[in-house]
């Protein structure tokens, strides 16, 4: 097993990383069971497949448990449907003393992370990432939220769970387009800050994509999750070196809105985000053509689909609209080298533009 720190003071918690860890879960979370209720919080499909079975073992280690459901799909990371969790858990005469278990991706992490935050001011939550997204990134650096229908994450708090339970086992049930999506993110990782990881993801991807390696695929979680662990324990609230795991975002986010959200992929629009952030390094003159190439070479070992076509003029809109163009200055991220990411605020419009040409 990979045990992780994110160093916090006194709010520091592990990341445990481990292939079965589900099985061992009663044991681990022994040491934060004192007889309070605990909640698990799911969708329907993760509840049949191991909610149910974890509920009944935990049960049979003297936990007291029960099973909440939302529904799949983005629309559930929405304040109504924090309302209705809040109303439910009143309804189990739930209290402080509650303890929350969020099983699942990215979108139950975000919305049972909140209600943990804010549910009688805040009670404890584990997080227990079902997708690779999860398990790398979201379920990591206390980031919660809902959606408005005004945009994305516009509701949420900074609030940190007790513990991230990773088991590498679940990504055998996830369909292979979110796993794809989930290693542009564990590609990300190595390009901004690992250069020896980066090679080592673009030699193995077919074996990590098909998840024939159970050692190898824990190692690239682990070194992941470390690396995403470091950098929030140095900059939690995204003030300066957080900003660098938006390396390939302020483009993919731009991909994600206009081509409405259910065309891509999040992972995946990141991907085609961090070609043009390439790209762009190589046109300013940070890293040579060989380093673009090679950068572009391994990104391209990812299965990703066709991208329909976009108009490179309405994407530089919605650039120029997403909330990280903070007081009129654009903080975009771009490769030193491969490994070694940097903040710039001269990427200009037409950089941009000749980007996302080569889509
Ligand atoms: N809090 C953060 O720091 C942070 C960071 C990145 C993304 N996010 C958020 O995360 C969300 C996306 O997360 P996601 O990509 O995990 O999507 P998701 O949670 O919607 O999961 C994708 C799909 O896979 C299903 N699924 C999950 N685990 C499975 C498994 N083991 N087997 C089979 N199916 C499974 C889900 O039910 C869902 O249908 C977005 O809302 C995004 O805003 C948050
Ligand atoms: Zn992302």
């Amino acid at each position: 097993m990979n045990t992780i720190q994110v160093e916090l003071g006194n709010r520091s918690y592990p990341i445990w990383v481990k292939p079965g860890l589900l099985s061992d879960l009663p044991d681990k979370l022994q040491i934060f069971n004192h007889g309070q209720q605990w909640v698990i919080i799911t969708q329907p499909f993760l509840a049949g497949e191991y909610g149910s079975r974890l509920a009944e073992q935990l049960k049979a280690n003297d936990f007291r448990v029960a099973l909440l459901t939302i529904p799949k799909g983005e629309q559930a990371k929405a304040l109504s449907r924090v309302e209705s969790l809040y109303e439910d858990l009143l309804r189990m005469k739930c209290d402080r003393s509650t303890t929350i278990l969020a099983l699942g991706g990215g979108v139950v992490g975000d919305v049972a992370g909140f209600v943990a935050a804010t549910f009688m001011r805040g009670i404890d939550y584990i997080q227990v990432p079902t997708t690779l997204l999860a398990m790398v990134d979201s379920s990591i650096g206390g980031k919660t939220g809902v959606n408005l229908p005004q945009g994305k994450n516009l509701v949420g708090a900074i609030y940190q769970p007790k513990a991230v339970a990773v088991d590498p086992h679940f990504l055998r049930s996830l369909p292979l387009r979110e796993l794809v999506s989930g290693f542009a993110e564990v590609l990300k990782y190595g390009a901004i800050r690992d250069r020896e990881f980066f090679h080592l993801l673009g030699k193995n991807m077919e074996i990590l994509l098909s998840l024939g390696d159970d050692q190898m695929l824990e190692d690239a979680i682990a070194r992941s999750c470390a690396i995403k662990a470091a950098i929030v324990s140095a900059d939690e609230r995204e003030g300066g070196m957080r900003r660098i795991l938006n390396f390939g975002h302020t483009i993919g986010h731009a991909l994600e809105t206009t081509t409405g959200y259910n065309v891509l992929r999040h992972g995946e629009a990141i991907a085609f985000g961090m070609l043009c952030a390439g790209f762009i390094s190589r046109n300013l003159g940070f890293i040579g053509s060989d380093e673009w190439e090679r950068f572009r070479d391994t990104l391209y070992q990812l299965p990703l689909p066709e991208l329909p076509s976009i108009d490179p003029e309405v994407v530089l809109e919605t650039i120029t609209l997403d909330k990280k163009v903070q007081a009129g200055t654009l903080h975009f991220v771009l490769l030193e080298e491969i490994g070694k990411a940097v903040v710039s605020t001269d990427v200009t419009e037409d950089d941009l533009l000749e980007a996302l040409e080569i889509l």
